[in-house]
């Protein structure tokens, strides 16, 4: 333990801490932009990924908890590198003119407070429903929809996006560096190209911005009125219960195996009718 303490409080000790936390946050970012792109195949896909998603139960909770102690280590171990080279350096430089730093790299800090805001607001609108004035429990599909017809929503999510890009290419780099992990030739792709973790940044900005521009210019539609979510709903009191996945009248995606799925309602909740129906 003393051992790791004093690892810990090495610069290197950090650094590592952060590289292997922004790891872990990488691969979840991986997976959710993935797990987004299932809008597109409609309704059906998008409410079974997210029912699935709470099937999991403990499991979930446990990748929950994980999440959480990455984005506190990594915010922590920042704070404290950040403070260590002010120390370091307690007379700022008359005048900066960085030769080679990137726009990527000094935004780093500021960037990365942007995105932890914007987590914050994200769950409290996608996942709880708290900030969405029409959430609809599991109807992810409907959440998603109302979200992004506002403009503003659009707009603070792709400023999240392009901060989120940014933060990306200059952290995979850093944690590429700080970890050894050399990927590619020389030229080739990999981690040891900046073209290519510039590519990987665009890419992952890119594609999760599709979801909210593709609501605005009305790819993404809302639902036909009385054209199923995808799934039969029981209530009770305030908590929605998947009780049967079917894919929806269009033929977009399949059904799927039955889950139980406690998703907490809001008073605009769409599923009002106590006892099992279909929404
Ligand atoms: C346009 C982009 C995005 C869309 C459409 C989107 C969509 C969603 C949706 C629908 C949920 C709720 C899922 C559910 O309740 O089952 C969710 C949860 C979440 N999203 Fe996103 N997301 C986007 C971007 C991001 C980004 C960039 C991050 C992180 C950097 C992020 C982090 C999270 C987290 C931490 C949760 C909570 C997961 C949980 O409940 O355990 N999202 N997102």
């Amino acid at each position: 333990m003393r051992l790791l303490l004093l690892w810990y409080g090495s610069t290197v000790g950090k650094k590592v801490l952060m590289a292997g936390t922004g790891a872990i946050l990488l691969a979840y970012v991986v997976a959710h932009v993935l797990g987004n792109l299932l809008i597109f195949r409609g309704p059906a896909a998008i409410n079974a990924y997210g029912a699935f998603l709470k099937s999991l139960g403990p499991l979930l909770w446990f990748a929950r908890v994980v999440l959480l102690a990455a984005v506190g280590l990594h915010i922590t171990a920042a704070v404290q590198l950040t403070r260590r080279s002010r120390a370091a350096r307690p007379v700022p430089y008359r005048r900066q003119e960085p030769q080679v730093s990137t726009v990527a790299a000094r935004s780093i800090r500021w960037g990365g407070l942007a995105i932890g805001l914007f987590i914050v607001y994200h769950v409290l609108q996608l996942t709880t429903g708290t900030l969405h004035p029409t959430f609809h429990g599991a109807d992810i599909y409907a959440n998603e929809i109302d979200a992004f017809r506002t403009w503003w929503v659009d707009a603070i999510y792709l400023a999240a996006m392009g901060a989120l890009g940014l933060h990306l290419y200059h952290g995979t780099w850093s944690m590429a560096r700080t970890l050894g992990v050399r990927g590619g030739g020389r030229r080739g792709p990999g981690l040891r190209n900046r073209g290519g973790v510039a590519a990987f940044a665009v890419g992952v900005a890119l594609t999760f911005s599709a979801v909210p521009l593709a609501v605005a210019v009305g790819i993404l539609r809302p639902r036909p009125a009385g054209e199923g979510v995808g799934h039969d709903v029981a209530q009770s009191g305030r908590t929605s219960v998947i009780v049967r996945h079917f894919a929806p009248a269009d033929g977009s995606g399949a059904p799927t195996r039955p889950s139980a799925l406690a998703a907490p309602d809001a008073p605009a909740n769409r599923w009002p009718l106590p006892g099992g129906h279909r929404t």
